[in-house]
């Protein structure tokens, strides 16, 4: 049980071991919004039984090791393709699944709670804004940045990365609200197949922003 430094941060632990996710996801860790907590105060903070939580993540380390399977250690690829993959698949995955859950939720309006509606509603402008805003602005930077490593423009970018942050904060907010609106997306035994449908792209939507978090929080903020 050594594979696991527990005083280091999240964002750091699903950096160098990036299978793990589905341990912290179970145990409903938040390694993405709040990626620069540590493992240790994560534990405390939920009232977990530490032995149970760092072994399971000590075991999924240990399968890893064995199945001799492949993975991309973001961190140590370069700015640029960081970039493209999170543009290519997480942004482009979050916009069409926002727009999936919205036609199902326009189409048959009845079969959803207006609080879930609303905060969808809200969730759906504030990432489809603030990914125009990253690429546009952020991300453009960045890609100047890592052919050029002037310090005027990492200055313009650390404004950026702050204002950025701070959305991605009240992303997490809205994310949580809907994670407990729906009792984390679990679906009522009679329900119709519009909902349930909802339920499950809703929670494929928040798993993959978890990952699309850590990136852009824990990795690639980290390199500049
Ligand atoms: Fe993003
Ligand atoms: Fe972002």
């Amino acid at each position: 049980m050594n594979n696991i430094d527990k005083t280091q941060t999240l964002g750091e632990i699903v950096a160098a071991h990036p299978y793990i996710v589905d341990v912290l996801n179970k145990y409903k860790i938040d390694f993405s919004f709040n990626g620069s907590t540590t493992l240790e105060a994560a534990i405390r903070d939920k009232d977990l039984n530490e032995y149970d939580v760092v072994g399971e993540i000590d075991l999924a380390v240990d399968e890893f090791k064995l199945m001799n399977s492949k993975v991309i250690y973001w961190e140590n690829e370069p700015i640029d393709k960081i970039l493209d993959f999170i543009e290519g698949h997480h942004h482009v995955f979050m916009i069409e699944t926002l727009k999936k859950i919205d036609a199902l939720m326009e189409k048959n309006t009845d079969d959803f709670p207006l609080e879930l509606k609303v905060l969808f509603g809200q969730l759906k402008k504030d990432m489809v804004e603030h990914q125009k805003k990253e690429e546009e602005n952020l991300f453009s930077l960045l890609r100047e940045y890592s052919g050029n490593r002037r310090t005027d423009l990492r200055h313009k970018i650390v404004q950026y990365m702050i204002e950025t942050e701070g959305e991605h904060d009240e992303a997490g907010r809205l994310f949580n609200e809907i994670n407990n609106l729906t009792n984390d997306f679990t679906i009522p035994s009679e329900t119709s197949e519009n909902l349930r449908k909802v339920y499950e792209l809703l929670d494929e939507l928040e798993k993959d922003a978890f990952i699309h978090i850590h990136m852009e929080n824990s990795i690639l903020f980290k390199m500049i």
